[in-house]
């Protein structure tokens, strides 16, 4: 299916805005101030926050694309929270690996940005680099590592990352659940898993967790002038730190079986926010 942000001429900026206007549309909603993109394992924290007000097709908004792997559901939906204001739930996700370039990759970012969020939650399920995390256990991104070798900013835009994931919020976070860790996220481009000699690559240059999202839709929430909140969910030690091999179907796994305890805590984080 065509897609408008593949037309290199086009502006990714203003197919944001056609975005957050299809949704303002379709959802009753002007305004979200809050976003959120569910990663493996975090889809039922939206059920938690809130009423769903709607929920649409990602194909249905203007440079969205269906989710390309199982474990990822393909909706975004307006979700009512119990103040009174409205949290933007992405659940589609396209991740760099998928091959159809950086701009569809932060698309739901800046979609979010254009719909009036001012939060921008990104979580995920990724693989753990200090062994006593176990699969289940939710970690607080500090920082990334970005390894992907591209930027969602195109030109001569320099954006300030210093404080990238939010201090403010990752406070918040903790007084929410005093006993969550935060660490490094490195984000590799995927989709084959790391070897281990790459985790111990990441671990020399200071990571504690590998991933194949949310440093790159980061950066472009920062450059959208939006707060960073990111939270990765382990799902599995990093190759090479346990004995396991990895596989996605564990990977799959982990975020069910850790979905309900995540879930109630992301939904307690974002009432706060
Ligand atoms: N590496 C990269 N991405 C991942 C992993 C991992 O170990 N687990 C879940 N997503």
């Amino acid at each position: 299916m065509h897609n408008p942000l593949d037309d290199a001429a086009a502006d990714p900026f203003a197919i944001a805005r056609e975005a957050a206007e299809r949704i303002a549309e379709r959802t009753g909603v002007d305004r979200h101030e809050v976003a959120l993109t569910l990663g493996s394992g975090w889809a039922r924290a939206a059920e938690l926050m809130g009423e769903t007000v709607a929920e649409l097709p990602a194909t249905e908004i203007p440079g969205f694309s269906a989710p390309a792997v199982t474990g990822h559901v393909g909706t975004v939906r307006s979700v009512a929270l119990p103040d009174g204001r409205h949290a933007l739930v992405l659940g589609a996700r396209t991740h760099l690996y998928e091959g159809h370039g950086v701009r569809r990759v932060v698309h739901g970012v800046r979609t979010a940005a254009a719909a009036g969020a001012r939060v921008m939650v990104l979580t995920n399920g990724a693989g753990g680099i200090r062994a006593h995390w176990r699969p289940g256990t939710p970690v607080l991104i500090a920082d990334h590592v970005n390894l992907t070798a591209t930027s969602p900013l195109e030109g001569a835009t320099f954006v300030d990352l210093t404080d990238l994931y939010s201090a403010r919020l990752r406070e918040l976070a903790r007084s929410v659940e005093p006993t969550l860790e935060e660490g490094v996220y490195v984000q590799f481009r995927g989709p084959h898993y790391e070897t281990p000699a790459e985790v111990r690559m990441a671990r020399t240059l200071g990571g504690d967790i590998v991933g194949m999202s949310t440093a790159l839709e980061a950066i472009a929430a920062r450059h959208a002038g939006m707060e960073v909140l990111g939270v990765s969910l382990i799902t599995n030690l990093a190759a090479g730190i346990g004995s396991d091999p990895l596989s996605h179907a564990e990977v799959l796994q982990a975020g069910r079986d850790a979905e309900p305890v995540i879930s109630r805590l992301l939904a307690r984080i974002v009432e706060r926010v």
